[in-house]
């Protein structure tokens, strides 16, 4: 049976006017900035995770001269527990360029669109289908386990040549955006990794791996990358506001390091077998330990708390935990708790909780 590209086209547009998600970047008359944004944030993310950053940042960047104009310090504030901070930056610096070299206005091609900081292929290909109805796939892994399934294709490295021409010919026939968006829900809602439901699915009478019952096994998986384990130790210095608050020594992560520019628990790496380096503080005795991962890298990140008093000094502060962060300064644990990456909030949560 020889595969039909129009057949493919149209079921899926089909399917997706009735089934597709309603998600506040496809409402009607959304631009090409919301339609970045989203991107951005979806990048390794998932959708119900972007959603209230989403909201967030449109609230307070209505428009991308918001977002160019605002301190990037505050882009990553907002940005914290989403992960992956280099796109905070990256976001910002985009806006900045948008404004200064587009006069704020996203140009429309692919080609244009992926010299911009943050935008690669898959999120150029993304805002010049969905925003500019240019014909060009938004290929990633999800979309390459629909189609490998589709023609029952059992090694799909990225980039595979075979998937990538077929969505090119999806595409081809038209309503690119939708096109990609209807397989980015298939296969986020009927194709899944694990069990899918064929029996709802739009394609399946020309899915050549329905027939087989081979999904485990389709597209097979590449072999994980081991995460590479490193060690890191870091310090939560609690102060007692006068106003009764409590307040947490953060540290803003030097220019180079990971996570550069956010403002953090003040942490180094360590081996493992280190002494906890002298700190400023009393003990209380107490530490608390999370797994956090940045890019390939696995990290025990171990802290431990420690009181801090009025003797606590800017400059001794300054002299210790120099080699920790190019700043510090207090945070009101609750007022600003969510401009904390997520693994350090984990970490005060268990240090402030009763034992
Ligand atoms: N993942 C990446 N882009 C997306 C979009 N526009 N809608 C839903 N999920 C996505």
């Amino acid at each position: 049976m020889k595969l039909s590209v129009k057949e493919l086209h149209q079921n899926l547009l089909l399917w997706f006017r009735k089934n597709g998600r309603e998600l506040p970047w496809r409402k009607p008359g959304i631009g090409a900035y919301e339609r970045w944004l989203s991107e951005i944030m979806l990048q390794q993310t998932r959708v119900e995770t972007a959603l209230p950053y989403f909201e967030k940042f449109i609230n307070r960047f209505p428009a991308i001269a918001d977002l160019a104009e605002a301190d990037v310090d505050e882009v990553q504030s907002m940005w914290a527990g989403l992960g992956y901070y280099s796109r905070a930056r990256n976001l910002h610096k985009c806006a900045q360029t948008v404004l200064a070299q587009y006069r704020g206005i996203f140009p429309k091609r692919y080609a244009e669109l992926i010299k911009l900081p943050g935008i690669g292929p898959y999120t150029a290909s993304a805002i010049a289908s969905m925003a500019f109805n240019e014909r060009v796939p938004a290929i990633d892994g999800n979309l390459e386990r629909v189609l490998a399934r589709l023609i029952e294709l059992k090694t799909v490295a990225k980039g595979n040549k075979t998937i990538a021409s077929l969505a090119a010919e999806i595409v081809s026939l038209g309503n690119a955006g939708k096109i990609n968006e209807a397989l980015m829900d298939l296969s986020a809602t009927i194709c899944k990794v694990k069990s899918p439901d064929c029996l709802l699915c739009p394609i399946s009478s020309q899915c050549k791996t329905r027939i087989s019952g081979d999904f485990a096994n389709i597209p097979r998986k590449a072999p994980k990358k081991q995460k590479v384990l490193l060690h890191s130790q870091g310090y939560a210095i609690f102060r007692k506001e006068k106003s009764g608050g409590l307040s947490v020594l953060v540290a803003r992560r030097a220019k180079g390091a990971w996570l550069e520019g956010m403002w953090d628990l003040p942490w180094i790496l360590v081996d493992a077998q280190e002494k906890p380096k002298q700190i400023p503080g009393k003990a209380l005795g107490r530490s608390a330990e999370v797994n956090r991962t940045i890019t390939n890298h696995k990290i025990h990140f171990s802290v431990e708390a420690r009181v801090g008093n009025a003797q606590l000094s800017e400059s001794s502060i300054r002299a210790t935990l120099r080699g920790l962060g190019s700043d510090f300064r207090w945070l009101s644990w609750a007022e600003e708790a969510e401009s904390l990456p997520r693994p350090s909030r984990k970490i005060i949560e268990k240090l402030i909780s009763p034992a």
